[in-house]
């Protein structure tokens, strides 16, 4: 079934939720017909990214690279999924910049209730001091000031609930093919 290009740019902090509602939407997408491809942080730097770290410089990196092949991907008729921490600003925008149908995905949670979650064990690290330049503990993150989607995960929102908010918006714009 066709339909255009898109690509859903999920940010937020570690733990926020960003790798489970992208799946879920990934699932909801496919069901739709539409061909879905993930691009998540966390695999990316196993390859793609492989050897870089979290400085900014790095960091920035690893965004445009994801960005790039979102932006490929898209132009393809592909519906690109991020899920990357993506802290900066600017260079989420640079990549908005690249791509025609960018949608920015704002997975909220607020730090104390992802610290005490922990799913990874990487917050009681940072703030324990054994693991440096954490974002959110003592690194950096830029929420985003105008984003399409907002989903909370702090508890009020399931994540069925928030692949559903993103699906209606994508229904909104008229970039989903028609319901089976
Ligand atoms: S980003 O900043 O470049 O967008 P990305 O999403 O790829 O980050 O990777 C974040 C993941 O790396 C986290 O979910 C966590 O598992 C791991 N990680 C390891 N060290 C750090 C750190 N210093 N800051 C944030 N995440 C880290």
């Amino acid at each position: 079934m066709e339909h255009p290009g898109f690509t859903l740019w999920f940010t937020g902090l570690s733990g926020a939720g960003k790798s489970t509602v992208s799946g879920l939407v990934a699932a909801r997408l496919r069901a739709r017909g539409c061909k879905v491809e993930v691009l998540d942080g966390d695999v990316v730097r196993t390859h793609l990214s492989k050897g870089l770290g979290f400085s900014r410089e790095d960091r920035d990196i690893n965004i445009r690279r994801i960005g790039w092949v979102c932006e490929v991907l898209s132009r393809n008729g592909v519906a690109a999924i991020a899920a990357a921490i993506s802290p900066y600003r600017a260079v989420r925008d640079e990549v908005r910049a690249r791509i025609p149908n960018f949608v920015e995905i704002y997975m909220e949670a607020p730090l104390a209730v992802l610290a005490e979650r922990d799913v990874k064990g990487l917050y009681r690290q940072a703030l324990a001091g054994e693991l440096k330049n954490f974002t959110g503990v003592d690194d950096p993150y830029e929420p985003p000031l105008q984003p399409e989607v907002t989903c909370y995960s702090d508890g009020r929102e399931t994540p069925e609930q928030s692949a559903a908010k993103i699906l209606a918006h994508l229904e909104a714009r008229g970039w989903l093919p028609p319901a089976p």
